[in-house]
């Protein structure tokens, strides 16, 4: 099922070894994950990194976006996942303005990690951000970036679209992408980015970078978790292929997609914006 040595599926995945893993090529295997069963589920299949994502907002508590959604909440969630977890590195998504300043970023991410049993936490978007992103990389707090779709900002790119088709906004992207990393990023998530922009980004920076409607030349993919599974009310988007339909368990779909972002059979270009 998976092209790991011998043995990789048993090794708790560290902050540090994500450059390794990039480094040797190997594609990384992200879900979002809101509870402690489901956890147990995706660890043992074998993803790599669980994310508790503020889609929680969406998927779970049925919101339009995931602005309402409150730190509270992220570490209620955090914390169950956490405990349904062995191997897999648990990042956790820090909620819409919570980290408008340092000082704030280092109160939230803080709880994030010691409430919520964090490893890593996401935050959305440079300019700005990119401070916070700095404060709690020089303190102890690896951070996750998150560029492209940025769903927070959701008022200000008039709804969900790909981001970065425009060249302007491509080469903003480029420099954003080098811009976290340089303040400390430790992981870059690209959401609806065209493939050929996001893998230029995945060949410009030294820490992985994760595709979610990015194509396959990113160093690995997340979906939620609920789309994985065809449970997610409406339209599906283009990026989003469902595990389940062709049967079977939950678990051996969670296999599938794992299975199936390591040998880069997902995403197709079908599944990628150009
Ligand atoms: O909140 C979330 O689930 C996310 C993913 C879509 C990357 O940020």
């Amino acid at each position: 099922m998976s092209s790991l040595p011998d043995g990789e599926l048993e090794l708790p995945v560290t902050v540090p070894s994500l450059r390794l893993r990039k480094a040797r090529g190997d594609r990384l295997v992200m879900l979002t994950c809101y509870d402690a069963s489901f956890a147990h589920v995706l660890d043992r299949a074998g993803v790599d990194l669980v994310l508790v994502g503020d889609s929680l907002g969406m998927v779970v508590q049925g919101r339009r976006d995931t602005l309402a959604v409150t730190l509270e909440e992220m570490i209620y969630h955090a914390r169950a996942v956490r405990r349904g977890l062995r191997r897999a590195l648990m990042v956790v998504d820090l909620p819409f303005q919570s980290y408008a300043t340092p000082e704030r970023a280092l109160d939230a991410a803080t709880r994030a990690v010691a409430e919520g049993g964090a490893a890593m936490v996401k935050l959305e978007g440079a300019g700005p951000v990119l401070e916070s992103i700095r404060f709690l990389s020089e303190r102890d707090v690896p951070v996750c970036a998150h560029l492209g779709l940025t769903p927070q900002s959701f008022h200000r790119l008039g709804g969900f679209r790909v981001q970065g088709r425009d060249e302007a906004v491509a080469i903003r992207l480029r420099e954003d992408a080098r811009r976290v990393v340089e303040a400390g990023a430790e992981l870059l998530v690209l959401e609806c980015v065209p493939h050929e922009l996001a893998a230029q980004i995945s060949s410009d920076v030294a820490v992985p970078t994760i595709g979610i409607g990015a194509g396959a030349g990113c160093n690995g993919q997340v979906l939620v978790l609920h789309d994985l599974l065809g449970v997610t009310p409406g339209k599906r988007p283009r990026f989003v292929k469902d595990f389940l339909e062709q049967g079977g368990s939950i678990r051996g779909a969670v296999e599938r997609y794992a299975a199936a972002v390591r040998d880069g059979s997902f995403p197709t270009l079908e599944q990628s914006f150009e």
